[in-house]
């Protein structure tokens, strides 16, 4: 969505064409006899706007407006969840005009944080999915522009916002499509795609690079099906080289059927979700190559899927990791972290600042925290302060959850150095236990985004989350660089640097596929 954000004074407002006029009012006053100001104030006094975020007033070629429709959407306090609110029932009324121009004024002063809150309700309220329609209706909405009394203070607001909006949509794109519209290789084919965008680049491994690596727990998730894996390295370069990365770790299991230990028939196609902590890596990806913030970033996507076949891993199976730990796989349908302790492994190389896997790793986070906040696991006090601010401030928000070493104890077993699971108690935490055997040696963080990555109902689809998350978590950490490292650090950090080949299992598929520079 193409948004633009213009300085207007009341009276420029009234001037300005568009085929919807959204005018936001919060609970401060208003004052001037300027365009809608005396009809703002008079509503607000009769009692007919009350202060409560979402209540509407719907004027039809009001006198002296340009625009054809005009809403008067009242925001409550001007915080961002009234904010969000006000605007989400706005935009869902005056959708039905299939409006192509909307402008959203702010009447009273505004924030970044409303700004940015507003533009994010505003392009979640017209989100339409359309890629396996054959008729698809496309979002009638073409363009918003954002009226302000004052643009200036506001714009890098406005450009992260517009930026996370976009990466919200990569990512909303890709966990929609179903799993026979996003294989592991079309999905790598997307992330390939990121590295049009400046100082991004994007390297892709298949099965026998996988092999080749040692990453015996991915492959052999991999196994059961006929799609081939997909091992995808995105990274980010905004900083000096010697500055250490960020590294995010997405899980992308295309579709997850549970493989041998199958599950229920029951809502399985909400399975062609388990790629969401990919998805979101990409969506961030594509906000930073349009932000351009001075961090450095590495994607890192395990993808495939999970199925049941002659070939696949059986209960039972002991496999051995690309860190050398053998893993007994007790049940093949906690596949997640299977291919998650390799891609943490890998991480490894690039001697990170900080590593944060995101997956939709059990459904006893789910359990444990709805769809409200996805689960936070880290030993680390300022990391995990660092996400939880990061999330409040995106409206993405996450909960710290424990990791005890007591946790771990029922991943014990008499067949290899580690159990895949444990019992059904606190599932998402012994979870969260067996990756942190796999990220001992950097600071590490870990999102269970099983609840929030996709919501059910009429709405049924992803949410994009926690892109916004993710993404305000980077751009603190472009804002405070961590200290420089010394020169033998940063020359040793060169040339230790990762350096994988490009896929390569049909010629087609190879011209599809970047090139590592
Ligand atoms: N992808 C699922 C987790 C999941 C389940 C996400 C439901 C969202 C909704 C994961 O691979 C899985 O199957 N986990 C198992 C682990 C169990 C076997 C220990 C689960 O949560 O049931
Ligand atoms: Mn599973
Ligand atoms: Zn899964």
């Amino acid at each position: 969505m193409d948004f633009q954000l213009k300085t207007l004074t009341h009276a420029q407002v009234a001037d300005h064409k568009s085929d919807v006029l959204v005018v936001l009012i919060s609970s401060t006053p208003i004052s001037g006899d300027e365009g809608l100001a005396p009809t703002i104030a008079a509503a607000r006094k009769s009692g007919d706007l009350a202060d409560k975020p979402g209540k509407l007033l719907s004027l039809y070629r009001p006198p002296g407006v340009a625009a054809v429709r005009v809403l008067l959407a009242s925001i409550g306090d001007g915080m961002t969840a009234a904010v969000r609110t006000g605007v989400l029932a706005a935009v869902n009324a005056a959708k039905g005009s299939n409006p192509k121009r909307m402008t959203l004024m702010f009447a009273q002063d505004v924030d970044p944080a409303a700004l940015r809150s507003a533009m994010l309700a505003a392009a979640e309220a017209t989100y339409v999915y359309t890629s396996t329609k054959s008729k698809p209706e496309p979002r009638s909405l073409r363009q918003v522009t954002v009226a302000v009394a004052d643009a200036n203070p506001l714009r890098e607001a406005f450009e992260q916002a517009a930026a996370t909006v976009a990466g919200i949509e990569l990512a909303k794109e890709w966990g929609n499509r179903p799993g026979n519209y996003c294989t592991p290789t079309l999905l790598a084919e997307a992330a390939a795609e990121l590295a049009s965008l400046p100082r991004v680049r994007c390297e892709v491994l298949g099965p026998k690079e996988v092999d080749k690596l040692g990453m015996g727990s991915f492959a052999a998730v991999a196994k059961g099906s006929s799609e081939p894996l997909r091992f995808v390295v995105l990274r980010y370069q905004g900083a000096a080289k010697s500055q250490a990365p960020v590294v995010l770790v997405g899980k992308g299991i295309t579709f997850d059927t549970g493989g041998i230990s199958i599950k229920p028939a029951s809502e399985m196609d909400e399975m062609k979700w388990d790629m969401c902590g990919a998805a979101s890596v990409l969506g961030v990806f594509r906000a930073l190559g349009e932000l351009q913030p001075s961090v450095n970033v590495v994607g890192l996507i395990p993808s495939c899927e999970n199925m049941p076949d002659g070939k696949a891993l059986k209960p039972g199976d002991v496999i051995t990791s690309m860190s050398g730990q053998t893993i007994e796989v007790l049940n093949t349908d906690a596949e997640g972290r299977l291919i998650l302790c390799d891609a943490l492994t890998y991480a490894k190389r690039f001697e990170p600042a900080a590593v944060i896997d995101i997956a939709t790793l059990t459904g006893a986070c789910v359990v444990a925290l709805g769809g409200v906040r996805s689960g936070l696991f880290s030993p680390d006090d300022e990391l995990a302060d660092a996400l939880l601010k990061a999330g409040e401030s995106a409206q993405d928000r996450c909960w710290r959850l424990p990791l005890d070493d007591e946790y771990g104890e029922g991943l014990k077993t008499n067949f290899a150095d580690v159990a895949n699971v444990a019992g059904r108690a606190g599932g998402a935490v012994t979870a969260a236990k067996f990756l942190q055997r796999f990220a001992g040696e950097f600071r590490w963080a870990h999102l269970d985004i099983a609840g929030v990555a996709w919501k059910g109902g009429a709405g049924k689809g992803s949410t994009g989350r926690p892109v916004g998350l993710l993404l305000n978590y980077l751009l603190d950490a472009a804002r405070v660089p961590p200290p420089a490292s010394t020169p033998a650090e940063s020359a040793a950090r060169t040339s230790r640097r990762g350096a994988a080949k490009t896929v390569s299992d049909s010629p087609a598929r190879k011209r599809a596929v970047r090139q590592p520079r």
